[in-house]
């Protein structure tokens, strides 16, 4: 059973703008599967519509999404069963992610908020073994050190990787995260990501990631789904994506972000690979 079953998916909004184009997508339990695209091509309102957050357009065009068999909307209707769907889904977005007021901890601990008595969530109250869960999912991440700290205190970087641990103390078997290294420099960015990699590769848990930076995508998603203009416009290997595919995704800026000027001259046929170490390189055909 795919762990994200996407079925003729659209989003319209204020009437006009097709945010999302009859999306079809089918992701398997344990992938790690990079969402690109140039600002506006859906992906956020995608990654929305998997975990539940936004219903589609009314009637036949909503098509559905379905977690692990579960739908989570039809036909624009966010399903009466949404909530208990939502428990096998972490969501890690670019900011706000964490109670600033709160410790830490005790934001790694609201994971289990959808799984504990209404007595005990509201008054914040975790026994032991909850609290060695959350302190064993923030030394996964590499962050134990900031436990007792408040959350205001964190580094950019530290906060998407205690949103991480929270995703890991629910439980959430699928884990999407909207571009979770926008604002962060390159090692805290290679921090994030490692964590992401590292979970999925772990405990083959289901990650889709939103990224603006397609070197990134490359290097650690096998998979890559394209968006432009709310379509998808590839979906397949990581190893396959061309520079013809990216200039097609992000226009001029493409050039400059990939060096791809010398290639352009040298006509079609250009592939694109990742080394080992993770650099993009692209070769002429
Ligand atoms: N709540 C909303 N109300 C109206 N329009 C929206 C809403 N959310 C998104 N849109 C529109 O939907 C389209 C896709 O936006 P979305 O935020 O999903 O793009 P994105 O690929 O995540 O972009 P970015 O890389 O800048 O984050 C855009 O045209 C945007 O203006
Ligand atoms: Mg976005």
């Amino acid at each position: 059973m795919a762990a994200i079953q996407v079925n003729r998916l659209n989003k319209t909004f204020g009437g006009t703008n097709r945010a999302l184009k009859d999306i079809n997508l089918t992701i398997q339990p344990g992938e790690m599967v990079a969402l690109i695209g140039a600002s506006g091509s859906g992906k956020s309102t995608l990654i929305r519509h998997i975990a539940g957050l936004i219903p589609a357009d009314r009637g036949d065009a909503g098509g559905e999404v379905l977690v692990h068999g579960d739908a989570i909307q039809a036909q624009g209707r966010i399903s009466p069963d949404a909530r208990k769907v939502r428990v096998g889904i972490g969501v890690v977005f670019q900011q706000f992610n964490l109670v600033e007021r709160l410790s830490v901890l005790t934001n790694v601990l609201t994971g289990l908020l959808g799984q504990i008595s209404g007595f005990r969530a509201f008054f914040g109250l975790f026994i032991k073994s909850e609290k060695q869960l959350a302190l064993k999912a923030l030394d996964r991440v590499g962050i134990a050190h900031t436990a007792g700290q408040r959350a205001s205190t964190l580094s950019g970087g530290q906060q998407q990787r205690a949103a991480i641990a929270r995703a890991l103390v629910q439980g959430a078997a699928v884990i999407l995260a909207d571009e979770p290294i926008a604002s962060l420099d390159p090692a805290s960015s290679k921090r994030v990501m490692d964590a992401l990699a590292q979970i999925n590769a772990e405990d083959a848990r289901t990650v889709v990631v939103s990224l603006h930076q397609v070197d990134y995508a490359l290097k650690y998603c096998p998979r890559v789904v394209a968006l432009r203009a709310g379509a998808v416009v590839y979906d397949g290997a990581s190893a396959d994506v061309t520079p013809d595919i990216l200039r097609d995704l992000y226009g001029d800026e493409c050039e400059e972000l990939m060096g791809l000027e010398d290639q352009a001259a040298s006509g079609a046929g250009a592939t694109t690979h990742v080394t080992a170490d993770g650099d993009l390189v692209v070769a002429a055909g």
